[in-house]
């Protein structure tokens, strides 16, 4: 069923485990990921990025989501991933979206909280949550010219917070998105900080590339959402490549999506297992 995160996050946080948050652009990834927290009876956050809206359009995918929700009994997050825009939010938000992120991490923190602020004064009039992040996510050079001065700030994150009213808040604490950096490593003294200062649930970006250990450390440590792409688009390229490689006559695709959507199905299992969500479906 479609419901909102809030009191899932809770839940989540007072347990200490986290929810997967695991992202989509069509019919097969959806159905993978949602057909693999049923089976697990697990609650889930279904994502979709801008990029994955500008493919499939805002709606369509929506309705997607909506359908595969209403299949099952575990709770169905639909969540906008990394909006940039306050129109966007909107749009998602009358679209019938449960949870909202809006992404002005790239902006002064001045205008970081007054763009979040518009957006959760919205959000929360239509009983949907938001997520937004202070600080900057790891890339290459960032670790060159010294990563310290991208990552989130404990008492910015505190004025952040309490300021704009947010219901979740994503941190930059060494994370990368995509594949793993060389030098990619998780502060987790400043996670630490950060949980001590800040009550709402703390949301861990490109997790797909956090080590297992580090990914059950960061979870003990206040991280209780945990976002996944990479690993999902690796699954399903993957077995396409291998799918056209041993069965070269085959030329429905019914088979060869089917094929690859089972990839993601294991992919998202494994990660449900990982951060404890199993189960948890019902508490
Ligand atoms: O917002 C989405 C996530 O941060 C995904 O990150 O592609 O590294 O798994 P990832
Ligand atoms: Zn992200």
């Amino acid at each position: 069923m479609l419901t909102g995160s809030k009191q899932l996050l809770n839940n989540a946080q007072k347990s200490g485990y986290a929810i997967g948050h695991f992202n989509t652009s069509d019919l097969e990834i959806t159905k993978a990921i949602v057909m693999a927290a049923a089976k697990l009876n697990s609650p889930v956050i279904v994502a979709t990025s801008e990029k994955a809206i500008s493919f499939a359009g805002l709606e369509q995918l929506a309705d997607i989501i909506k359908n595969e929700a209403e299949q099952v009994k575990i709770p169905v997050v639909m969540h906008l991933d990394h909006a940039k825009s306050f129109d966007l939010c909107q749009k998602a938000i009358q679209t019938g979206y449960t949870s909202v992120m809006i992404d002005a991490s790239s902006l002064s923190f001045e205008e970081n909280i007054s763009l979040t602020s518009r957006v959760v004064k919205l959000a929360h009039r239509e009983n949907v949550t938001v997520e937004a992040e202070l600080g900057a996510l790891a890339t290459p050079d960032k670790y060159q010219v010294g990563i310290n001065q991208f990552l989130t700030d404990p008492e910015k994150a505190e004025e952040f917070v309490k300021t704009t009213e947010i219901d979740g808040l994503a941190i930059a604490i060494g994370n990368a998105h995509g594949i793993p950096l060389p030098e990619e490593k998780l502060d987790f003294n400043r996670l630490s900080q950060i949980r001590d200062k800040v009550s709402v649930p703390l949301v861990l970006h490109g997790a797909s590339s956090t080590p297992e250990a580090e990914m059950k450390k960061a979870i003990s440590l206040g991280i209780c959402k945990i976002n996944i792409d990479t690993d999902i688009k690796i699954a399903f390229s993957k077995n396409i490549v291998e799918f056209l490689k041993t069965h070269q006559q085959n030329i429905d695709p019914r088979e060869m999506l089917g094929s690859a959507a089972s990839a993601v199905e294991a992919v998202v299992e494994k990660k449900i297992e990982l951060i404890g969500s199993r189960d948890k479906a019902v508490s």
